[in-house]
């Protein structure tokens, strides 16, 4: 595999507007070509519509798709048979996945929590003792941006092993202002000097740093004024994020926090976004319908007027199974309840060190059927077209369709359901952003 190879030496030249004509590219050999075509977002029977081309053909010009069809008819177009050519040899292709929710950007793991966990500590219990994000915080503010920048870019790498081609990044673990930039630039800087798109959401409100909890005159809510008269105006006139994000939860930030936070970031421009309803059941999920938050995140908890609330609006209802996979919880999101009320749903990998050390979203499609009875189709659709769309980008991603740019995801499988299928292997083989090849391997031999 030359992954890492290929990764660097495309980076610099996948996003500048001002790039020579590149020669047209004809991609053949897809056995199952699932576009998502159609209107999005996804809601109800609509999730499991693949839009399913079998032996299909994209066109690609200047990085984004010129046609998209049946073989037969993409080849005999005037311009296909002047393109390069690029035959997968009877793959399943896909749009590239939509990460949705990461926190891309730590210093170190937490496996010792890992371990304290699977003796019967919770995540709860490690978190109040001073663990948990308070101790990744720590590790932040010691590492400088290159060493953040380094392991960063190694876990990018293998994002675009794994077929994603686009993902939101939060800070969250700086908990200074100091540091909370260093991430939110640290993502700028990464976003530019290689392929995949890079969403910056800022979440200084990911818990209440150590600082505002156990010194006289600081207090919790001192932190939140401090959030919302200083860092989210700074945050919006350097450009730093696009979203706001709030852990709204026990031992985290209240309802009225949450809101008040919400309030302010709106204020400055920022689209807003929520961790909700993961450790309790605090009202969160209703607060993201109140704010119009573009994602609720979690839901474990959630009561059936929040599902009811959450099918009535926008939000994306971002379902995040890899966290209780890795907390060994029996209580997954309400993904079928979900999708039967009629509510936007998507799924992410929620990529962080504490509750879900994951960066592949085919085993996040792999948790969300079996444990969450999603369809292999229904969870494709919510990781590409309905992801894309909780992050406003679904007029550019998460669908193969005439127009959009051509970021997609090529699996050595014969057959779409065995990508969840065949859980804990990578089938994917080629990831394209905007049109060039940015991760290739061998082709696996064929089970
Ligand atoms: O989404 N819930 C809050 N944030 C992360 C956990 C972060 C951590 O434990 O480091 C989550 O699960
Ligand atoms: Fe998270």
């Amino acid at each position: 595999m030359r992954l890492a190879a290929v990764f660097s030496t495309v980076g610099s030249v996948t996003k500048t507007s001002a790039r020579p004509r590149r020669k047209d590219i004809l991609i053949t050999g897809c056995a199952e070509l699932l576009t998502f075509r159609g209107a999005a977002p996804r809601r109800g029977r609509a999730l499991g519509d693949l839009g399913i081309i079998r032996d299909g053909a994209l066109l690609i010009r200047d990085g984004r798709i010129a046609a998209v069809g049946p073989r037969r008819r993409v080849e005999r177009l005037l311009e296909s048979r002047r393109a390069r050519k690029l035959d997968l040899g009877g793959r399943i292709v896909l749009p590239g996945f939509v990460d949705s929710h990461t926190h891309l950007i730590h210093a170190a793991s937490r496996a010792a929590e890992y371990e304290q966990r699977i003796s019967g500590a919770t995540y709860e219990e490690i978190a109040s003792s001073g663990g948990g994000i308070l101790n990744s915080a720590r590790k932040l503010r010691n590492a400088t941006p290159a060493e953040l920048k380094r392991r960063a870019l190694a876990h990018l790498a293998q994002f675009a092993a794994h077929g994603t081609t686009t993902l939101e990044a939060k800070s969250g673990y700086g908990l200074t202002w100091e540091s909370e930039r260093k991430i939110l630039l640290v993502l700028r800087e990464l976003e530019r000097e290689q392929p995949l798109d890079i969403v910056r959401t800022f979440l200084g409100a990911h818990v209440v740093p150590h600082e505002y909890r156990h010194r006289a005159g600081k207090t919790p809510d001192a932190y939140v004024e401090l959030i919302c008269r200083e860092w989210l105006p700074r945050v919006a006139a350097e450009n730093l994020a696009e979203f706001c994000d709030v852990f709204c939860d026990r031992g985290a930030f209240t309802v009225a926090q949450s809101r008040k936070i919400l309030t302010a970031a709106r204020a400055c421009g920022l689209g807003l976004r929520l961790h909700a309803e993961q450790l309790a059941r605090t009202g969160a999920a209703k607060l993201a319908v109140e704010m119009h938050a573009a994602s609720a995140d979690h839901l474990e908890k959630v009561f059936a007027g929040d599902i009811r609330a959450l099918a009535h609006s926008d939000v994306t209802c971002t379902m995040l199974p890899g966290c209780c996979f890795h907390l060994g919880l029996a209580q997954y999101g309400p993904a079928r309840k979900l999708i039967g009320a009629g509510a936007i749903v998507g799924l992410a990998t929620d990529f962080n060190p504490g509750t879900s050390p994951t960066l592949s979203m085919p085993a996040i499609l792999s948790l969300a059927c079996t444990q969450m009875r999603m369809t292999p189709a229904e969870a494709i659709s919510a990781a590409t077209i309905n992801a894309a769309y909780s992050l406003g980008r679904h007029d550019r991603i998460g669908s193969l369709e005439v127009g959009k740019f051509a970021d997609l995801a090529a699996f050595d499988v014969d057959d779409y359901r065995e990508i969840p299928y065949y859980f804990g292997v990578n089938h994917c083989s080629l990831t394209m952003k905007r049109g060039q090849i940015i991760c290739a391997r061998e082709r696996s031999s064929r089970v």
